[in-house]
């Protein structure tokens, strides 16, 4: 928002009467009166679709437990900058079935790219969303399996915030589940590899690939500013052109 000259205000639980108790219905038509756009990034999913339901203005989702779609924007954005046009091509998902493995999936449907998972029991995605997918998404038992001959190896947190008390049994659920060279090895040669970070080195990936020449973490967060910029756009302008859709 600033960079286009506009303004942008935080406010957390504490400086709205959510906090307080406050409806979200009744806040989100006080807040929307106000501001041209909201973006709220909160634990449960339905804050937002409730609060946007009820709300003037559009309502962005800046990460909720199940999905992290403004992530993928800039995930989807490196791909295409470092490899053109993922159509087609194949990305292996690592770990827990969280809130941005969600997102992947719905990435894999809209730019039709096939996705393999290995996550552990217990720690698998939403059926729902995964049925929705149909043959997009593949299962795999291991990490090594779903990365052979992929263009793109994605991992995230083993404990996602509001997760923090399941740290030390998550460690034990995914202690087969890091993203290492050896998995590295099996993608291809010229894969790509991705983390919304914050990144645990030593956990979900080393150090050795993180750091290493294919990781793309960087470009990667850096684009988080730029595709918000035009999400921004096209919501305020409706003008904006979505490149990321190749002709
Ligand atoms: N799955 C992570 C994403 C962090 C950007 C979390 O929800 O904490």
């Amino acid at each position: 928002m600033a960079h286009f000259g506009g303004h942008a205000l935080f406010l957390s639980p504490r400086d709205t009467q959510l906090g307080r108790g406050e409806p979200i219905a009744d806040s989100a038509k006080v807040i929307s009166r106000m501001v041209d756009c909201v973006m709220l990034r909160t634990h449960e999913h339905e804050t937002v679709t409730h609060f946007a339901a009820n709300s003037r203005v559009p309502v962005i989702n800046g990460l909720t437990d199940k999905e992290h779609p403004c992530q993928l924007l800039a995930d989807m954005q490196t791909y295409f900058e470092h490899r053109g046009d993922i159509r087609g091509r194949t990305v292996a998902w690592i770990g827990d079935g969280n809130n941005m493995c969600h997102s992947y999936i719905h990435a894999a449907m809209v730019l039709d790219f096939t996705l393999h998972i290995a996550a552990p029991q217990g720690y698998l995605p939403n059926p729902e969303i995964v049925a929705l997918a149909g043959e997009r998404v593949k299962f795999f038992d291991n990490t090594v399996d779903a990365a052979k001959n992929v263009d793109l190896v994605v991992t995230d947190v083993w404990a996602s915030m509001g997760q923090e008390e399941e740290q030390k049994l998550r460690e034990i659920a995914f202690k087969d589940y890091q993203v290492d060279s050896r998995v590295m090895a099996v993608a291809k040669s010229d894969a790509l590899f991705m983390h919304c970070l914050p990144a645990h080195r030593g956990e979900e990936v080393s150090a050795e690939v993180i750091d290493g020449a294919q990781s793309v973490i960087f470009d990667e967060a850096e684009n988080r500013l730029h595709a918000q910029k035009a999400l921004l756009e096209l919501l305020l302008c409706g003008n904006a052109k979505i490149s990321l859709l190749s002709d």
